[in-house]
């Protein structure tokens, strides 16, 4: 009996020294210390020994356990440290190596102008109405008739309009100007509102026109709204949108809707004014179109041009766009080139 259990203790012994890791300390801690072990069907069976035997083989067998114990116990201090550090190892951070990049999407130069113009406008007490009232999807009616402009009118030659085959007199706006009577048809004056969105024109496209483009129209009638309230607004605008220092001009014009009619100037930013190839040397770009409304457009809508005036304006986005960053092409704001998005 003495001698069997010198064999379990030399034996777990000889296992100890070969430990690698914590988990060969659990396969040893098994072999020899759990209830099914040899060891311990030893120490179950003491009662079957004699008293002399039992005293021996029981201290020994104790002794053993206590052995064994103390040793894996060593052990056990060792790997776990060793593995520990392992695995502290692998799982290291390096917060100094660069994050992975997102790329964000940003709002279009276009929409940025847009709601540029729209907070400015916002400001001076105009509400923005957007194309539920007015469709891009147009009929003649709205696009010409109403805005003064009949079949036959000479002015209808000013822009080349997209017609469809939906039906007879179905055309792809031309210009949000119908926004106007869509909106004085719908809303008794005091009217102050806005309105931006798309228009297309049959043009051949250059880096000056494409066929599709943005305007925001505006409208104003009241009673006593006369041409100087026209100017100070327009003033104000261009104030805010290009800074006190940009020269700007008023130069009469014709519109079919208004009457006077006027087109304002700012100084050509790629030249100073000088004269140059964007302003076909003149020092000076168009950017948008004004004047009072024609009575015949207030009586078209019923309102009463006696007790009634009021003044109405159309600016093209791109130009304004192309003007404040020194954009030379319009089709850049279409191509959906990131590399030109992502500047704005
Ligand atoms: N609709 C005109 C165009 O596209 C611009 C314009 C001129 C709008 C005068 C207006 C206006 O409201 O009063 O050329």
């Amino acid at each position: 009996m003495k001698e069997t259990l010198e064999k379990i203790h030399k034996s777990a012994l000889e296992d100890i020294e070969k430990i690698q890791s914590t988990a060969d300390i659990e396969e040893i801690r098994n072999t020899y210390l759990s209830r099914k072990s040899e060891l311990n069907n030893i120490k179950k069976n003491l009662k079957d020994l004699s008293n002399e035997d039992k005293r021996i083989v029981g201290s020994l067998s104790n002794q053993i356990t206590k052995d064994i114990e103390e040793k894996l116990n060593e052990k056990y201090q060792t790997f776990y440290q060793k593995e520990l550090n392992e695995k502290l190892e692998k799982e290291r951070i390096d917060i100094t190596l660069p994050g992975s990049y997102t790329p964000f999407g940003k709002v279009h130069p276009l929409t940025q102008t847009i709601e540029e113009i729209t907070e400015i406008f916002q400001g001076m007490g105009f509400s923005v109405v957007h194309n539920e009232n007015s469709p891009e999807v147009e009929t003649e009616y709205f696009n010409f008739d109403m805005l003064n402009t009949p079949k036959d009118h000479p002015a209808r030659d000013m822009q080349d309009t997209f017609y469809t085959q939906v039906a007879k007199n179905v055309v792809l706006r031309s210009q949000t100007s119908g926004a106007q009577i869509h909106e004085m048809l719908t809303n008794k004056p005091p009217i102050r509102v806005i309105s931006p969105g798309r228009v297309y024109r049959k043009e051949s496209v250059s880096a000056r026109k494409n066929n599709l483009f943005h305007q925001i129209e505006g409208l104003i009638v009241d009673k006593d709204i006369t041409f100087a309230d026209l100017k100070g607004v327009m003033n104000e605008f261009l104030r805010l949108y290009f800074g006190a220092s940009r020269p700007t001009r008023f130069r009469s014009s014709f519109f079919p809707f208004t009457e006077p009619s006027a087109e304002v100037d700012v100084q050509c930013i790629m030249c100073e004014g000088k004269g140059c190839r964007t302003c076909s040397g003149t020092g000076w770009l168009e950017i948008l179109g004004c004047g009072m409304v024609d009575p015949n457009v207030l009586n078209n809508v019923g309102v009463d041009p006696e007790v009634y005036t009021g003044f109405a304006f159309g600016m093209g986005v791109e130009r304004l766009a192309m003007l404040k960053w020194g954009i030379d092409d319009i089709r850049l704001f279409f191509n959906n080139d990131v590399r030109f998005l992502k500047q704005f």
